[in-house]
This record gives structure tokens, C-alpha cells and sequence, in this order.
């Protein structure tokens, strides 16, 4: 029998790696091992609760204000003594976390393959996002196997001298999970209690956004928001103490900007979906809100996910003042430029993205 271990561990990993766990423990003549890391704890355990996963092994590592070295140094040794006792034959690493950049170490130190699931996003600036796209570049440097979701992203992978035999475009498991997540008789006393308003969903947690840029983003927000009486702005704030303490100083006492606790990944999707439109620095909103028809302004200069920005869907709007105000204040003023945005574009597959890794699973270890 075959042994295939995964490895992840913070809220996006999970939310993309459950639905190929899930599917993986439904095929025959494979043995599945799950790993977590516990990069995240509290936002780790939503999402396997909610897909009905438990690890086999967690390794617990997840400190409050923790730094890029005590994560990497942590799971480097402690994921070493789990490969060490588990021998798998195959690693399936996720996207761009360090949890995946230091399993994917850990795994080439030992000799052991790595399949990379989500390869190929580039924005080919290692500063944005920082660490991330050091993180995917290093974990493509070792992974034997690439699952990469679009053509495009598999463009990059064959540029940069990967062999075409052992890239899959298999689609993005987001897709997957949206299908489990997103329900037609969703309801949510905030929703109702918001109802006649214009809900503006948004999110802000990227390391090189801390401090200044954040500050202006928030700025920028805040004077929208007063300006808008009918527009509420939801906004479940990363448990980042730098973050929160950033949230806090930035939009206590504005009446229409609601601060809560992050939202578990059915409430959050079912919000995106009832939700006008959605401001954010995330990676994985990114994919998700274009496929629900929800315009988005990224708050970045830079994104890994062009697909959506040539869509229309994707607004890039940096993270200067004036213009993320401009942007904002447009769409919510004309209604022409938001129509303009707000269809429904999917590049990310029909929902069958863990099907095609788990046969391509099958077919790499000959079972
Ligand atoms: C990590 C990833 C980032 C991803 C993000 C998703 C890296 C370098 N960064 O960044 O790519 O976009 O996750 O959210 O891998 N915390 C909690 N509880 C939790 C989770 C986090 O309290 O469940 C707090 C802790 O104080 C922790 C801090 O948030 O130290 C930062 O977490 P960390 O994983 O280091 O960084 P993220 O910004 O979440
Ligand atoms: N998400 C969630 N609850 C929240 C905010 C986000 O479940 O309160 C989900 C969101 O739908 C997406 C993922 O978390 O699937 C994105 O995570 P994040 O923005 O933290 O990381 P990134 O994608 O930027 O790496």
C-alpha cells in the first residue's frame, strides 16, 4: 500500500487542502496521512471541523507574534522526526505558506518527493507578497509533481524549465470547497439586521501591509465609510495582535465599520456572496469573489492572480490613500462601473480540481 502524506497548516491551506483530503481517503489502495502544522491554531481547527477532517499528526507549533524563523526552525525539526518514523511516499505541500516552504525542506533534505498543489502563481517581486513568493519559488525548486490550477499558472512552471510530463492543470480546490460552502438558504442574523444596506466585506493581513500601508488603507476606508451611510463594512479581523491593534486604532468609534472575530469559512463565503462588493489583500478571495460575481479592489500592488484582474472582476489599487478612496467611492457611486465588475467569472475550474490530483496521485505512484 501506497503512503501519501499532506501537510498544512494555516486557515487558506486548509480550506484548499480538505476538499483533496477528503476525496484522497475515498480511493482505494492509497493510505493518507494527514499532517498539520498548527501555523494557525483557532482558524486551523474551523476549517477542519467544517470539512470533517482530523489529522493524524499536529504539530502544534502555532505562538502568538510568531516570526518567519520560529516557524520555519519549528516545523523543520519537528516535521523531520514525523517523516523519519512515517517514510511517505509522496508529500503534497499547499501554495506559498512557510509551512509548506519548510515541509517541502524537510522533505529534500530527506530525499522524500513533494507534489505542489496550487503551483505556478508568480508576481516575480520577492518583497510582494513577502514571504509568499519566496515561499512558492523555493517549494518549486524541490516539488517533484505539480498541480498547478490554470494554464497560465502551468505557463510559468514550463518557462521557468519545469518538465511538462509532471505538471497537472487540475483547477483550484477553492472551487471544490466553494461548492460545500455556499448555500442558497443561507441566513445570518448580522445579514438580516444589515438588510437594505450595502455590505462591504473586507480583509487586510499581509506582513508587508503592517504599519504604514495599512494605515493608509485603512484611512482610506474610514473616510468612504462616513461618507456612506448606507454602505456597512464587515470586517473579521486577522487574530494578528499587529493587525488587530492596527483595526482598532484605525476604525473604533466609525458607526458603520463592524469589527468582528474571523468569520468560520461558511459564514465567510455565504458573506461574500450576499455581500456588494469586497475589499482585500488576500490571495484567496481573490479566486473566490470573481466566482461568486462579487467585485473586488485589491489592496496591493502587485497580484499572483491575473486571470480575474484581465476578467475586469480584479481592481489592483495599491495601497495609497487617495486612490483606494477614489476607487472605492466610484464604485459605490456609479452604478455603470459596478455592473462593469460584477459578473460572474470562474477561470478556476468546474469543481473537480481534487479528482484530477487525487487520479494524478494514483498515476504517480502507480497504484
Ligand atoms: C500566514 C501566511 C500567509 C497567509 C496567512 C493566511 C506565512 C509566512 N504567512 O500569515 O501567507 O496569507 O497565513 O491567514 O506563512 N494567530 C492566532 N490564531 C490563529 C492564526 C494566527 O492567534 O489561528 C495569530 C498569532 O499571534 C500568530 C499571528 O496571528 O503569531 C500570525 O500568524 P502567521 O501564520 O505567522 O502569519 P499570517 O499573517 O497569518
Ligand atoms: N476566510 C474565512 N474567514 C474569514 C476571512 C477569510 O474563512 O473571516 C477565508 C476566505 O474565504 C479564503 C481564505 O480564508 O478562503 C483566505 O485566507 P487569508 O486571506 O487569511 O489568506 P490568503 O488567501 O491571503 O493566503
Amino acid at each position: 500500500m501506497k503512503k501519501i502524506m499532506t501537510v498544512f497548516g494555516t486557515r487558506p491551506e486548509a480550506i484548499k487542502m480538505c476538499p483533496l483530503v477528503n476525496e484522497l481517503r475515498s480511493r482505494e489502495g492509497i493510505t493518507v496521512t494527514v499532517c498539520v502544522t498548527a501555523q494557525h491554531r483557532e482558524m486551523l481547527d474551523g476549517v477542519l471541523h467544517t470539512f470533517g477532517v482530523a489529522p493524524d499528526i499536529d504539530l502544534d507549533i502555532m505562538e502568538d507574534g510568531q516570526s518567519l524563523f520560529d516557524v520555519t526552525e519549528e516545523i523543520l525539526r519537528r516535521f523531520r522526526s514525523v517523516l523519519e518514523t512515517e517514510h511517505p511516499d509522496l508529500v503534497l505541500v499547499h501554495g506559498d505558506t512557510t509551512t509548506a516552504m519548510s515541509a517541502a525542506l524537510a522533505c529534500y533534505y530527506l530525499r522524500i518527493p513533494v507534489g505542489h498543489v496550487e503551483a505556478g502563481l508568480r508576481t516575480y517581486d520577492t518583497e510582494s507578497p513577502y514571504p509568499e513568493e519566496f515561499n512558492r519559488r523555493a517549494v518549486e525548486i524541490i516539488s517533484s509533481y505539480d498541480f498547478a490550477p490554470t494554464e497560465e499558472a502551468r505557463s510559468n512552471l514550463l518557462r521557468e524549465g519545469k518538465p511538462d510530463e509532471r505538471i497537472f492543470v487540475t483547477g483550484n480546490t477553492v472551487i471544490d470547497a466553494l461548492g460545500t460552502t455556499v448555500r442558497n438558504d443561507y441566513s445570518h442574523p448580522e445579514l438580516d439586521a444589515a438588510a437594505g444596506r450595502k455590505i462591504v466585506l473586507l480583509t487586510a493581513h499581509r506582513r508587508e501591509n503592517i504599519g504604514e500601508p495599512m494605515r493608509r488603507m485603512f484611512r482610506a476606508i474610514r473616510r468612504t465609510a462616513e461618507e456612506h451611510e448606507n454602505v456597512l463594512i464587515i470586517y473579521p479581523v486577522h487574530p494578528n495582535p499587529d493587525v488587530r491593534r492596527q483595526a482598532h486604532e484605525s476604525f473604533d468609534g466609525c458607526k458603520n465599520v463592524c469589527l468582528t472575530e474571523p468569520l468560520d469559512v461558511v459564514d465567510f463565503h455565504n458573506f461574500m456572496a450576499h455581500s456588494y462588493l469586497i475589499l482585500t489583500d488576500s490571495g484567496g478571495i481573490q479566486e473566490e469573489a470573481p466566482a461568486l460575481g462579487k467585485p473586488v479592489l485589491v489592496m496591493r500592488d502587485t497580484t499572483e492572480r491575473p486571470e480575474g484582474v484581465a476578467a475586469g472582476t480584479l481592481r489592483l489599487v495599491g495601497t495609497e490613500e487617495n486612490k483606494i478612496y477614489s476607487e472605492f467611492s466610484r464604485l459605490l457611486d456609479n452604478p455603470r462601473e459596478y455592473a462593469r465588475m460584477s459578473h460572474a467569472y470562474n477561470p478556476y475550474g468546474d469543481g473537480h480540481a481534487s479528482q484530477r490530483i487525487a487520479d494524478a496521485v494514483e498515476e504517480i505512484l502507480g497504484s
